[in-house]
């Protein structure tokens, strides 16, 4: 079986990443997490990515005049790298149009909030401000706009009535990390 050379996206501490990495180990996962890339140097993710055994770079986006540069750069970085896939994962910057276009279909996201719901940051305190009584996590393809592509995998957790965004962000956090694995696979195995 051939394996999707994958590259993970991260900005920060990679929880994520991590568990695409584990879910990874296993030689009969359909994809092969060849690359980890961060925009921020200081990223937690890169340390953990580095323990396993995976390349990393890092292309903070400051060093470029524009979106579309730093863009560039990074499609080059993957493209010399024999990326096929690229998981986001808490990559906290916005890829420009041009860089999407280059990649669709075969770039995921993962968002905590159950979309369209609560698009953007600060979801866990929006959701429980808003009175719902859902929340949960979301993978989909990146389009142009801002987390709002094709669904791939969506999982619900109840609200409590005395939740706390941290609480509830905890929980949401976990299925997260089962549902990243899972719509990775579906989408290097072309289930989808
Ligand atoms: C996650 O909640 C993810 O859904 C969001 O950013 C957070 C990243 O956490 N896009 P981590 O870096 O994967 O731990």
């Amino acid at each position: 079986m051939r394996r999707i050379p994958t590259a993970v996206l991260i900005s920060g501490r990679g929880s994520n990443m991590q568990a695409l990495l584990e879910a990874a180990q296993d030689t009969t996962y359909p994809a092969e997490i060849t690359l980890v890339v961060s925009n921020r140097g200081d990223a937690k993710g890169l340390a953990r990515a580095e323990e396993a055994g995976v390349q990393t770079a890092v292309l903070p986006h400051t060093d470029y005049p524009s979106r579309e540069a730093h863009g560039a750069a990074l499609h080059a970085l993957l493209k010399e790298r024999g990326n096929e896939l690229i998981c986001l994962a808490g990559f906290m910057r916005i890829l420009g149009a041009e860089f999407v276009a280059k990649w669709e279909g075969r770039i995921l996201n993962i968002h905590p909030s159950l979309l369209p719901k609560f698009p953007g940051l600060n979801t866990h305190t929006r959701a429980i401000e808003a009175g719902e009584t859902e929340h949960g996590a979301t993978v989909h393809f990146v389009t142009a706009e801002l987390d709002a592509g094709p669904i791939i995998a969506q999982e619900a957790v109840s609200i409590q009535p005395d939740d706390t965004p941290d609480a509830l962000a905890a929980r949401v956090l976990e299925v997260e990390h089962r549902l990243y694995p899972q719509a990775l696979r579906d989408v290097a195995e072309k289930r989808l």
